[in-house]
C-alpha cells in the first residue's frame, strides 16, 4: 500500500469502490499514530466496506507560535500501522494539494466552536472545520470516525454536519488511555519523564470530580474544589468546565447528563481531557 497524494488519484480509487456498491468510512488523522487512532480504524471497519485514513498535518489549525513545525511526523511508521490495522487506502496529500495556490475559502463555525479551546487556540476550529469539510467532500465518505479525546472538536464537527446538511454519519469513539489513565495523544511525545508522571493527574482529578458530582455535590462547589487541585498539580489551568454534552452550552440545572472538560499546561505541553458526568436528580 502506498499513500495516495492527490484528489484525482483518490477519486479514481473511490469511484471504483462506489461502482461496486462499497460504503466508505473515513478516519481523519494528522499522523503520529497511537492506539487511540487504531481504535478509530477498528470502529470504521465495523461500519463500512472500505476504510480510508487521511494523514495530513493541517497547517490551518495551528496558530502562529504553535507546534506546527515540530509536530511529530512518521509517515513510514504510520503506513505500517494503518496497513496492519486493515485500512484500505491512506490519503496523504501535500499542503499544496490540500490548499493549492489561490485557496481562499474557509468554514468559520460558531456555537460549540466558541469558548473552551477557542479561547486559547486562535483559528483552531476554523482550520479543523475547513480541512474536515474538504476531506468529507474529497472522499464522499458515508461515515467518519472521531475520538472523544478532542470532545469539543467532535461536537463542532457534528454541528457542521447538521448545519450544512452533509450526508455523512459521525461516529464518536471513546478515549483510549495509558495504564495510569493519561489520554493517548500524539503530543504526549513532548512530555519529559517528570512531566509524564504528573500528567495522569488530570484524568484522576476529572474522575474524582465526576464521582462527587454524581453523588450530588453542587457543581459550583465541585468545580471550585477541582480547580484548586488542578492549580496545585499543573503549571497553568486553562479551563475546567461542566457543559451540556450535545451543545457545549451551560448545563441546565435540571440536566442529567453533562461533560466535564479541562485543559492544563505542564511547562510548554498542553494537555486536554474530558469525562462524561451523570448528575443525580436530573430529567
Ligand atoms: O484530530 C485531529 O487529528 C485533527 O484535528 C483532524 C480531525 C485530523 C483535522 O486535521
Amino acid at each position: 500500500m502506498t499513500p495516495v497524494r492527490t484528489v484525482a488519484a483518490l477519486c479514481r480509487q473511490l469511484d471504483e469502490w462506489r461502482v461496486a456498491d462499497n460504503t466508505i468510512a473515513l478516519v481523519p488523522t494528522m499522523g503520529a499514530l497511537h492506539d487511540g487512532h487504531l481504535a478509530l480504524v477498528r470502529a470504521a471497519r465495523e461500519r463500512a466496506c472500505r476504510v480510508v485514513a487521511s494523514l495530513f498535518v493541517n497547517p490551518a489549525q495551528f496558530a502562529p507560535g504553535e507546534d506546527f513545525d515540530r509536530y511529530p511526523r512518521d509517515e513510514t511508521g504510520d503506513m505500517a500501522g494503518l496497513r496492519a490495522a486493515g485500512v484500505d487506502l491512506v490519503y496523504a496529500p501535500g499542503t499544496e494539494d490540500m490548499y493549492p495556490s489561490g485557496f481562499a475559502t474557509s468554514v468559520i463555525p460558531g456555537g460549540a466552536a466558541l469558548g473552551l479551546e477557542a479561547d486559547y487556540r486562535e483559528g483552531f476550529f476554523s482550520g479543523v472545520a475547513t480541512v474536515v469539510l474538504k476531506l468529507f467532500m474529497q472522499t464522499g465518505a458515508d461515515v467518519a470516525v472521531f475520538g472523544e479525546k478532542d470532545y469539543q472538536q467532535l461536537v463542532v464537527v457534528k454541528q457542521m454536519v447538521r448545519d450544512l446538511d452533509l450526508r455523512i454519519d459521525i461516529v464518536p469513539v471513546a478515549t483510549v488511555r495509558e495504564a495510569d489513565g493519561l489520554a493517548m495523544s500524539s503530543r504526549n511525545a513532548y512530555l519529559g519523564a517528570a512531566e509524564r508522571d504528573r500528567a495522569a493527574g488530570l484524568f484522576r482529578i476529572l474522575m474524582e470530580t465526576r464521582g462527587v458530582l454524581g453523588e450530588g455535590e453542587p457543581p459550583e462547589v465541585a468545580i471550585r474544589h477541582a480547580s484548586r487541585r488542578l492549580e496545585a498539580a499543573f503549571d497553568v489551568v486553562d479551563y475546567l468546565s461542566l457543559r451540556d454534552p450535545v451543545t457545549l452550552g451551560v448545563v441546565e440545572t435540571r440536566a442529567s447528563a453533562a461533560r466535564l472538560l479541562s485543559a492544563v499546561r505542564l511547562g510548554s505541553v498542553r494537555l486536554i481531557d474530558n469525562v462524561a458526568v451523570t448528575l443525580p436528580g436530573g430529567e
